[in-house]
This record gives C-alpha cells, sequence and structure tokens, in this order.
C-alpha cells in the first residue's frame, strides 16, 4: 500500500518536496490543495496520481480525501489547517519555521502530543552526513564558540516569485532572522544544545530600492548563550549586493573546528593532531528528509524523523525571542513564558 500524501501550500518548497516525493515507489500524491488553485492543478497535473483532487481550502482536503501523510508548505503566518490534520489524525511534515505566532503553535504542539500525531519539521540540514559526524565528535569535545548565518542581496520581488509577496514583510515572514537563519539557529541546536539567552540587534534603512511594504531588517546580529556555557553570534544580511556572503556555520571547540560553508553545509572539519576531513553537503537532501518521514510512517519508525515539532518550537522560541529582543533592547531570557 502506498502512502498517501496531501499538500497544503503548493508554492516554490512544494515542488522540491514532490519532486523528491514523486521519485518514491512507496508514495502517492494524491491531494494538492492552495489558496491560489491554479498552482495546486498544476501541481497535480505534474505530480498528482491519477485521481489526484485539487482543494482551494485545507479543511475541504482532510474532509474529503483519507490521507496517510500531509506536507504543510506555506509561509508562517497561514498555519491555521494543522488542527485539521491532528483532527483527522493525519501525520504531517512542516517547513521551517513552523510558524509566526507562539500561541498558535504550543496549541498545535500540546495537540499533537496529546494524539501521538507522527511529525516532522524541515530542518533539513540534521540529515547531512557531515552534520551527524560533527555531533558525534562534539559529544567528546564540547563546543564553545558557534558563529554563522545567512548573507545575501537586497530581495527582488517579481510576480514569478510568490514568496517575495510575503517574505519582505516582517508580520508575514518574522523577517529573515525568523524566517532564513532559522536553519542556522536549529542546526546549533542539534549540535551545540539548547540556548537559553538571546540578544539582538537591528539594523533597517540601508536597502532603498524596495517596495513600500518592505519592513524588514536589512541586517541583524544575534548574541546567544548555549546552556551548556558555550556562546555564539548568528547573523542575517539581504542588503549585501556585492557578493562574499552565502551560508555558514562555525563551531570552535577545545579541539575541534567545525566549518559548515555553502546552502549544501560542507564540512571541513579540523582536528588536533588529524588530517582535515572534507565532508560535501548532499544536492539531494529534500530527497533524503521526505524519505526518512515516508519511512517512520511505513515501519512505525519515529527514530527516522531528525526534527519533530516539538524541537522545532524550540528552535521558534530562539528566533521569536531575537525578534523580541530586536524590539526592546534587551536580552530576553528562554523559554518563553
Ligand atoms: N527548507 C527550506 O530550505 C525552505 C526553502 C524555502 C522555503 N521554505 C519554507 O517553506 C514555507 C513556504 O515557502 P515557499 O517558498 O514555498 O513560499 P511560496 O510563497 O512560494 O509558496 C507558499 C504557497 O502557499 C500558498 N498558501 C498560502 N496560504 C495558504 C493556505 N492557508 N492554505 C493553502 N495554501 C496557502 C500560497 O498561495 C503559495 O502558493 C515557508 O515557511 C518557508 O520558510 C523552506
Amino acid at each position: 500500500m502506498k502512502i498517501r500524501v496531501g499538500f497544503v501550500g503548493c508554492g516554490g518548497i512544494a515542488q522540491r518536496h514532490m519532486e523528491a516525493l514523486f521519485k518514491n515507489p512507496n508514495v502517492a500524491l494524491i491531494a494538492f490543495c492552495d489558496i491560489e488553485i491554479e498552482r495546486a492543478k498544476r501541481s497535480a497535473e505534474k505530480f498528482g496520481a491519477e485521481d489526484a483532487k485539487v482543494f482551494d481550502n485545507a479543511g475541504s482536503m482532510f474532509e474529503k480525501v483519507e490521507l496517510d501523510a500531509a506536507f504543510f508548505c506555506i509561509p508562517p503566518y497561514a498555519h491555521d489547517a494543522e488542527m485539521v490534520a491532528i483532527e483527522h489524525n493525519v501525520p504531517f511534515f512542516v517547513e521551517k519555521p513552523i510558524n509566526l505566532y507562539l500561541d498558535q503553535a504550543r496549541k498545535i504542539a500540546s495537540a499533537v502530543e496529546k494524539r501521538k500525531i507522527l511529525t516532522s519539521v524541515g530542518y533539513m540540514n540534521r540529515y547531512r552526513k557531515g552534520v551527524q559526524i560533527v555531533k558525534e565528535v562534539l559529544r567528546e569535545d564540547p563546543p564553545i564558540l558557534v558563529l554563522g548565518g545567512w548573507i545575501s542581496g537586497t530581495p527582488k520581488p517579481s510576480p514569478e516569485t510568490p514568496i517575495w509577496r510575503w517574505w519582505i514583510r516582517k508580520e508575514k515572514s518574522g523577517g529573515q532572522f525568523h524566517e532564513q537563519v532559522t536553519h542556522t539557529v536549529d542546526l546549533a541546536r542539534f549540535l551545540c544544545g539548547e540556548i537559553n539567552e538571546v540578544c539582538a540587534y537591528p539594523a533597517k534603512g540601508f536597502n532603498r530600492n524596495v517596495p513600500p511594504e518592505y519592513n524588514i531588517e536589512d541586517a541583524s546580529v544575534v548574541n546567544v548563550k548555549f546552556a551548556n556555557g558555550a556562546i555564539g553570534s548568528f547573523w542575517a544580511s539581504c542588503s549585501a549586493n556585492a557578493g562574499g556572503g552565502g551560508v555558514t556555520l562555525s563551531i570552535y571547540a577545545n579541539k575541534t573546528t567545525a566549518l559548515f560553508t555553502r546552502w549544501e553545509h560542507d564540512l571541513r572539519l579540523l582536528r588536533m593532531n588529524m588530517e582535515p576531513l572534507e565532508v560535501p553537503g548532499e544536492p539531494n537532501i529534500f530527497e533524503i528528509e521526505d524519505n526518512a518521514f515516508i519511512d517512520a510512517i511505513r515501519l512505525n519508525d519515529p527514530s527516522k524523523i531528525l526534527c519533530t515539532y516539538m524541537d522545532g518550537l524550540k528552535t521558534m522560541e530562539v528566533t521569536i525571542a531575537a525578534n523580541i529582543s530586536m524590539e526592546t533592547g534587551k536580552p530576553v531570557k528562554l523559554p518563553l513564558p
């Protein structure tokens, strides 16, 4: 029996997951929902099983189609339908960040726990081989200094890239730190343990050729303290147009330096008295992440999933705390009340 999958949101990232799942012989993509129904129709034509159905609201999809799994690929402000998936006992995958509103995310998390729903959050970098190696090494040699983030150019909205409709609006995306650097924060938590304090600084007003609704930070720096005593600094910039930025995460311990670079998180691992180790990042990481979720459902083995909803909620708390700190100018302790 194939795992019957339905999608909520058929935009940019959903296409990557559909491509990955389409290749999996254990999966049938049978339902597609998007508030812009044309996008659902196009996805169904390209990836759908013979009798695939399309919807313009998630409630009808869960009501009318029996699903074994749902994929939520919607913007941070739009997470209203997870509760419906839970009511129908449907395991779900949700893209990062899991939400924009902490209250809503906490309600979803407690319903997930109560109903014992299998969940997976789209922090795909956790599945990388290089990341697994570093996690093992840092068990013996604890991290001390953690640095990383995402630096890119000024957003250029266009009708072909629907993401920009909401990405440049703080009240919809939560800003670059919450929406994008969430990957780095999550990986730092995965490798270095919990963060218990943040202090953030925003920079605004430098990006000038942007639409009037652009109101996110042009850059931010977020200093953090880890529970083990380590410290870190994360950064975001969407104002560096001359290049030289990119995605990085560097972790320094007494006898270990782990340097991750590029979106693929290529690893260069330096250890005292050992040859450097290079591990290229997997280009097909969405496939690896999605197959793990599907296998967890098929084999009833939750251990295949490396980030549950509850874990994703902890990462969300860090980036929301950073947003609070940017607003108040004060350090914020975690967990949030
Ligand atoms: N893991 C990654 O590397 C990665 C990469 C890109 C995006 N993302 C995340 O995925 C999410 C979606 O991003 P995207 O780039 O696909 O955005 P997008 O704007 O391209 O697509 C979002 C889609 O959701 C639809 N939508 C909005 N509200 C909806 C609702 N209530 N019900 C059904 N459909 C709805 C929109 O019409 C749109 O088609 C975001 O949280 C983003 O952070 C993750």
